[in-house]
């Protein structure tokens, strides 16, 4: 699957990326900011899933961001599309085959910590997976990583060391807390929200777990950021709705692409 993929992609780049970022609901603008980019739409790629939701582009951009080869995911794949998990976990396999050693990944996130609030960023330390799903499930590729990976440090601890002291450099506050995946596309009920609070999460979202599980799986060393869109249901007397993230991911973009630009030139 990912074979003929990253062969297609090799094609067409010239120098192969070892950085892979993939950008989450309303975050995709960082890609404007590749030097040269070569875009590479998902739908012409052998074995690709295409990407529906409002607010997602379906492709890859690469080229030269802040002096580094990047591999750029605009749009992802989540579950509740209808996607399967070894499908939303191919374009981390594909990063892997071009090159790919680090990772960042950025996403929309619901708050449940009561001390954050709409448009703080959240560093991720761990997650939570009770969702069940899990995309190494099936027979194991022993050519990419081990059957039983260990997810101790899934979020490299020196990474987000990096980005604390980036963000820090910047003046840009940011948490640092457990990120809990929900399949939805419902959002979480208030009292789904107060379980996850006392399982020990700081945030709620739809995606990335299944694509930090797949990276760790091959080695890819990962660093987390969670765009807080909105507080989780429950936490304020107010309805959630998918234009209030689109909103708020809008208004941090700016704050988010500073931070990460800054990162990569540190790494
Ligand atoms: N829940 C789940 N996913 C999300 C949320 C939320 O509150 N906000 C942004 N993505």
């Amino acid at each position: 699957m990912y074979n003929l993929a990253a062969k297609y992609i090799e094609k067409k780049i010239t120098t192969p990326p070892n950085l892979g970022i993939i950008l989450g609901s309303g975050l995709s603008e960082i890609a404007d900011f590749v030097n040269n980019p070569i875009i590479i739409e998902y739908k012409n790629i052998p074995n690709f899933p295409i990407s529906t939701v409002k607010g997602h582009k379906g492709r890859f951009v690469v080229g030269n961001l802040a002096n580094r080869e990047v591999i750029i995911m605009q749009g992802r794949f989540h579950y509740y599309e209808g996607y399967n998990p070894a499908q939303i976990a191919l374009p981390v396999r594909v990063m892997a085959q071009l090159g790919v050693k680090t990772l960042i990944i950025t996403n929309a996130a619901g708050g449940i910590n009561p001390k954050f609030k709409p448009g703080d960023l959240m560093i991720i330390r761990d997650h939570i997976n009770i969702s069940g799903i899990n995309p190494l499930r099936g027979e194991n590729d022993d050519s990419l990583g081990p059957r039983f990976p260990d997810m101790t440090n899934a979020y490299t601890p020196e990474l987000r060391k990096k980005m604390h002291s980036i963000a820090s450099k910047l003046s840009i506050p940011i948490h640092e807390g457990v990120y809990s995946l929900m399949l939805g596309p419902s959002y979480e009920t208030p009292a789904e929200i107060k379980m996850l609070s006392l399982m020990g999460a700081d945030a709620v979202g739809m995606s990335t777990v299944p694509e930090v599980i797949a990276a760790v799986h091959c080695g890819i060393n990962v660093v987390g950021i969670s765009c807080i869109t909105n507080m989780a249901a429950g936490i304020l007397d107010k309805p959630l709705s998918h234009e209030e993230v689109i909103c708020t991911a809008d208004m941090t973009k700016d704050l988010l692409r500073n931070l990460i630009m800054n990162f990569i030139e540190q790494l």
